[in-house]
């Protein structure tokens, strides 16, 4: 499914003195089979777009006593799409919306609250289904999504999910999202709080989600070096805006401006900058592997390297 937003602005409590502005004009489209990565300082509005994409956060036109108004000279039309869905229509189902699009929030671990792991999970089932599904079925669901995130089944199904580690809940809290099967899968910084290790493992997990259950995985991160290493596109918000809508490869190209937006670079992008400050100029696309291929390719060619 693919994602396209054109000229997407939201306002927190309008018309009130807390009013703030945190989307402005916003577009960006977001091809199917991407492993997405929308990155910013902190109150861009990353999380403000990204609730936008399960329907948490609506657009006026598509609430049931919206009227039409007519549209100011040079106001532009809305568009919010989501595959097939119209995220700017009434007529929307976006109780399927949810079911095809996750929503994983910071800290998920947060939102466990049923007394076993399995009830856990198998509430995100029940509650974004349109049919009553057997226990059957459910308990199938249930197993195949604990498994996806790596949990065994006999292991965790019946202990309270507050006896999990802190990595383990966190994967629960996953598996709730995604035993719906979501075409598309959204986490609003996903590896956040964890140690190096549970990081390492939960994109691992994640790219393991991305080749077989969710075609296209969006994930929000403050983390250039998880962005350059995992993702193929990427977005940078800045004020309610997008500013730049490249390939991490192209954007950490963009150290300057990045600087400027008070954002940093991955380690890969500083050591080319720092060597290519010695005359040393490596071509790569940030990824620790593709910066040592790239290093040890000038070396075979008798570079200083
Ligand atoms: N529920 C809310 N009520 C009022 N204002 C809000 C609310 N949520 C966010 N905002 C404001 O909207 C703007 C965008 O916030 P948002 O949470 O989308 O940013 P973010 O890029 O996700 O930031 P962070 O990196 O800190 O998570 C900020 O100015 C923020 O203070
Ligand atoms: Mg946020």
């Amino acid at each position: 499914m693919r994602i396209v937003a054109e000229h997407l602005s939201y306002t927190y409590n309008p018309k009130s003195p807390f009013e703030t502005k945190a989307l402005d004009d916003v577009s960006l489209t977001i091809e199917e089979g991407e492993f997405f990565g929308i990155l910013g300082h902190t109150g861009s509005g990353k999380s403000t777009f990204v609730q936008h994409l399960n329907g948490l956060l609506r657009l006026p036109s598509s609430m049931k006593r919206y009227r039409e108004k007519r549209k100011k000279e040079g106001e532009c039309k809305t568009v919010l799409r989501v595959g097939d869905f119209d995220l700017a229509s009434k007529k929307t189902d976006f109780r399927a919306l949810r079911r095809s699009v996750g929503m994983v929030f910071q800290y998920p671990e947060y939102q466990l609250f049923a007394e076993t792991v399995k009830d856990d999970v198998a509430f995100g089932l029940k509650n974004f289904s349109d049919k009553k599904l057997s226990a059957d079925e459910i308990g199938r669901a249930v197993r195949d999504a604990l498994a996806a995130v790596g949990l065994d089944y006999g292991e965790v199904a019946n202990k309270s999910p507050f006896d999990l580690s802190g990595g383990q809940k966190r994967r629960a809290a996953i598996a709730g999202v995604i035993v719906t099967k979501p075409e598309v899968l959204i986490l609003d910084e996903p590896a956040a709080g964890l140690d190096p290790l549970g990081k390492r493992e939960l994109m691992e997990l994640l790219h393991r989600l991305h080749k077989s259950w969710c075609k296209t995985v969006v994930i929000v991160s403050h983390d250039m070096d998880e962005i350059a290493e995992n993702c193929t596109m990427s977005a940078v918000f800045a004020e309610g805006r997008v500013v730049f809508s490249l390939p991490p490869k192209e954007l950490f190209k963009r150290h300057e401006e990045l600087e400027r937006l008070g954002l940093d670079i991955p380690l890969t992008a500083k050591l080319c900058r720092a060597l290519g400050a010695r005359g040393v100029n490596v071509d790569c696309d940030f990824t620790v592997e593709g910066f040592v291929r790239a290093v040890l390719a000038l070396k075979e060619k008798g570079g200083r390297a």
